[in-house]
């Protein structure tokens, strides 16, 4: 049996990994990371989540998978910031989409796959809407320890991500059914036949996923923004970065903790209604759950799935909800939702900009923008967008958005209320003709 337990025994909750700082061996200061950039030779190293390996010291050298993850950039986006309402110079964006995988999942999924192989698991398997199953058949491939057991739901995932599952060879099940139902069963089958669970479940994920914070703080060198804002799915992303900061300040190698900002779909909006409207909270450490489970009960009377362009967080029973109130206790945080037209409209700007994300993405920079409206976010503070994924992997929504094709655009986004496509970067057809091509040209350029 190679099941691996993350939830607690006696309570049910999710398990995290604590360490005991005084037999690890943490930098002084976070500068002390800089005498890695010399050692790019050596793949811990080089990796950009292994050279902070003090920081997530569960693992001996010896047990990393890596893949050359994490060789990600923070981006100043003065164009994006405009859009926004930022001072030039103010807003950056953290590019995750230039993992191997194009997505962060990859920060996760090396520390996952680093424990699975300290625990000799064969088979690993995950629910996702499709970065994640893309993250783990690639890990599966490249590092060759266990075979990768995908389930999505089915018609629930982009194009680009669900080539990806095929290509690198994983099982692909898809189950009749949305995210939510897939991550259920996932967790049940995980149980009874004994699979390793590389979820965000899985606290070692989460340790992974903390170095996308210490990258934003390396790029800073090392002074911490004002706000970091990312999009909020099952919240394992917005679990560890508080956690990574909770660590920074016990540490005493950062003063301060960033605000966080938590961006919901409109469709998806669970921790936005949990939080913001229904008051759920850490409470420091006794958050009533009962506000939660009501919620569920709720949506299940009314048969209410959660429903968004921004396919990767269309999640309604986000897993990492409590540790997610953690972190925004930690960072003083916020939560808002956006809508898909927000949401397609920012990503237009974030292309135009230079890099390319994903819908859900660009939720972080649709929620900047509202934050901003809203006077939560000042025009001089220092902003930092996570855009989590890449923009190849869900052509059909960007396509459909900049298209003349007006029955895509109604099948795609007009069901969800996309009414514009305000920043719409039109293809121009023209007849097969030399004069005529000349000609569009001159028009449009
Ligand atoms: N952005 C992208 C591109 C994602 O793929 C996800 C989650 C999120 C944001 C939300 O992150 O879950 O940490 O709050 N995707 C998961 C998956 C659920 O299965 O790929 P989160």
């Amino acid at each position: 049996m190679e099941e691996t337990h993350f939830e607690c025994p006696r309570c049910g909750d999710l398990l995290d990994v604590r360490y005991d700082w005084s037999r690890a061996t943490p930098p002084r200061q976070l500068a002390e990371f800089e005498r890695k950039w010399a050692e790019r030779s050596e793949p811990l190293s080089f990796s950009g989540v292994w050279r902070f390996r003090e920081l997530l010291p569960f693992a001996r050298p010896d047990d990393v998978v890596t893949i050359g993850e994490g060789q990600t950039i923070l981006q100043r986006a003065d164009a994006v910031g405009q859009f926004v309402g930022l001072n030039a110079g103010r807003l950056f964006l953290q590019y995750e989409g230039l993992n191997p995988s194009g997505s962060f999942k990859d920060n996760g999924m090396t520390a996952a796959f680093t424990h699975a192989r300290m625990v000799a698991a064969r088979r690993a398997a995950c629910a996702s809407t499709g970065n994640t199953s893309a993250s783990l058949a690639i890990f599966c491939a490249a590092g060759g320890l266990a075979k990768p057991i995908v389930f999505i739901g089915s018609g629930k995932i982009a194009y680009g991500k669900l080539a990806q599952a095929l290509d690198y060879g994983a099982l692909t099940i898809q189950i009749v059914g949305d995210f939510d139902d897939a991550m259920l069963r996932v967790q049940q089958v995980a149980k009874q036949i004994g699979l390793y669970l590389a979820n965000s479940v899985n606290p070692f994920r989460l340790e992974g996923q903390k170095t996308i914070m210490y990258r934003v703080l390396e790029s800073l060198r090392w002074e911490v923004p004002d706000w970091i804002v990312v999009p909020g799915g099952n919240l394992g992303n917005s679990s560890a970065f508080g956690k990574a900061f909770a660590e920074l300040l016990e540490l005493g190698l950062i003063a301060r903790a960033p605000r966080l900002a938590i961006i919901n779909a409109e469709g998806a909006g669970t921790l936005f209604e949990l939080v913001e409207k229904r008051r759920l909270a850490w409470n420091d450490g006794r958050p009533n759950m009962a506000i939660a489970q009501n919620y569920y009960r709720e949506l299940d009377a009314a048969g209410k799935k959660a429903s968004t362009i921004a396919s990767a967080i269309e999640i309604n029973r986000p897993v990492n909800l409590k540790k997610a109130l953690r972190a925004l206790a930690v960072c003083d945080g916020v939560v808002r939702d956006v809508t898909d037209q927000e949401i397609l409209d920012a990503k237009a700007k974030v292309g135009a900009g230079g890099l390319g994300c994903e819908p859900a993405s660009a939720a972080s920079v649709a929620g900047a923008k509202l934050l901003r409206s809203q006077g939560v976010i000042r025009p001089d503070e220092r902003v930092v967008c996570i855009l989590t994924g890449h923009l190849l992997k869900d052509p059909t929504a960007t396509v459909a958005y900049h298209g003349t094709d007006q029955k895509q655009f109604d099948e795609v986004l007009g069901k969800r209320g996309v009414r514009r496509a305000s920043f719409a970067n039109r293809p121009v057809v023209v007849p097969n003709n030399l004069d005529e091509i000349i000609r569009a040209i001159e028009l449009y350029s």
